[in-house]
């Protein structure tokens, strides 16, 4: 029997014959990767946003642009479609595309879905980052739940044209729903569209920069979105090959009206987190964003988000955990010195060494450490005989070389 009812986020829905979400993918829901602390998804967001943060700024030193990234994804047809003049028999919409709830409810399938909301709120520059869903074949590329960042900036007249009195925004007399061409909406002076395109290309040309070293080579494509005109897409030579980075535009002046901003003209951009971590940290498999392997997550702790990581590739085995503990010697003891001892010794399937807890005796003043060594082969599952062995050799080592008394 067919069911009748479908609880989201604890939200009651009825089931139709459109709802095709799985409770598989609802339960990626409020699991927020781009908000989890060391995360990669969530390093990569934070390069992003102090970009804008720094990049724009008000003759205070403010930032300008606002930060969303704790909306729901689940939005209505309205938000993800209708408001950003989607057609109505655009491929996009298709339920072999989306998850629906119901045929008035759906998981977003981008960020986009709420670009217009935040207008008509009030907003003139915002970020708004979060998950979204589509269904999609599962590869190392491809996952149906990903994250994206989408940028909006919508400037009066005088911004625009700080220095000039005389030039304007709009046509006179051109309708706002007639079609223009490939190069502007019909409404939008040529004047307006191309300093728009500029300080577009040139925030998004500096964010890839910013990210990827200034020798970054890239090249603008034209392309199209229902809801941007002029649209392109920014490519960047990475690996060797060409590689769609973001998808940007002016915004339809229709969004912009219909949102209550309609003497306004905007650029809007959407940008894939996971294909950005993916190239910047070498992560060859998309399915990893979702591990819970301290093998994988643990390569992504620092204080640094600018830091180079390179990530290396994770056993496929079991991990297999050991503990040590020991008094320090009273002098010439550096945490570095065991972590080499610790490498020299048990070589390759030493995954990873860390400090997990730091002691001082009350009476005597020593010091004791406690560290975790985590044992890992590549090719076979290492038993608790082989650990224990590798394990004890470096217990005698550190009592040997680096004069500390086991516990
Ligand atoms: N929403 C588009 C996508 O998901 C990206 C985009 C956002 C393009 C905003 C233009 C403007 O591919």
């Amino acid at each position: 029997e067919a069911k009748t009812e479908i609880i989201v986020n604890n939200i009651n829905f009825k089931a139709d014959n459109f709802t095709n979400v799985t409770p598989k993918i609802l339960s990626h829901l409020n699991i927020n990767l781009h908000t989890k602390k060391y995360h990669p998804l969530s390093l990569v967001r934070q390069r992003l946003v102090n970009y804008f943060y720094k990049t724009y700024v008000t003759n205070r030193g403010n930032p300008i642009f606002s930060v969303y990234d704790n909306l729901s994804p689940l939005v209505t047809i309205e938000q993800n479609f209708n408001s950003l003049l989607i057609p109505e028999n655009h491929p996009s919409r298709a339920k072999s595309d989306c998850y629906y709830i119901n045929k008035n409810y759906l998981l977003r399938a981008h960020t986009t879905a709420h670009q217009s909301e935040l207008i008509r709120a009030g907003l003139n520059a915002f970020l708004i980052i979060g998950d979204v869903y589509r269904r999609d074949e599962i590869d190392k590329t491809h996952y149906p739940v990903f994250h994206q960042v989408d940028g909006v900036y919508i400037k009066n007249r005088s911004s625009v044209f700080p220095n000039d009195d005389c030039l304007q925004l709009f046509e006179k007399g051109n309708n706002i729903t007639s079609t223009g061409t490939e190069q502007k909406q019909a409404c939008h002076t040529l004047e307006a569209v191309k300093l728009m395109e500029y300080d577009l290309k040139s925030a998004l040309e500096n964010l890839a920069k910013e990210l990827f070293g200034h020798g970054i080579e890239y090249r603008w494509v034209e392309t199209y979105f229902p809801f941007t005109q002029p649209s392109w897409e920014l490519e960047i030579f990475h690996s060797n090959q060409w590689m769609e980075l973001l998808g940007c535009g002016i915004m339809k002046q229709n969004i912009l009206e219909n949102a209550g901003a309609g003497d306004n003209i905007g650029w809007a951009f959407g940008i894939g987190l996971e294909r950005l971590a993916m190239c910047l940290y070498n992560i060859p498999d998309i399915r990893l964003f979702w591990s819970s392997d301290t093998g994988f997550l643990n390569q992504f702790i620092t204080d640094n988000i600018s830091a180079k990581i390179n990530y290396k590739a994770i056993s496929h085995y079991p991990q297999c955990t050991n503990d040590i503990s020991f008094w320090l010697p009273r002098n010439d003891y550096s945490s570095n010195d065991f972590y080499d001892l610790v490498r020299s010794i048990g070589g390759d399937i030493i995954e990873q060494v860390s400090l997990v807890d730091e002691f001082c005796h009350p009476k005597s003043g020593r010091i004791s450490h406690c560290y975790r060594i985590v044992y890992r082969h590549m090719e076979k599952t290492l038993t608790q005989d082989e650990v224990n062995k590798i394990h004890k050799d470096i217990e005698k080592a550190a009592i040997d070389q680096l004069n500390v008394t086991i516990r």
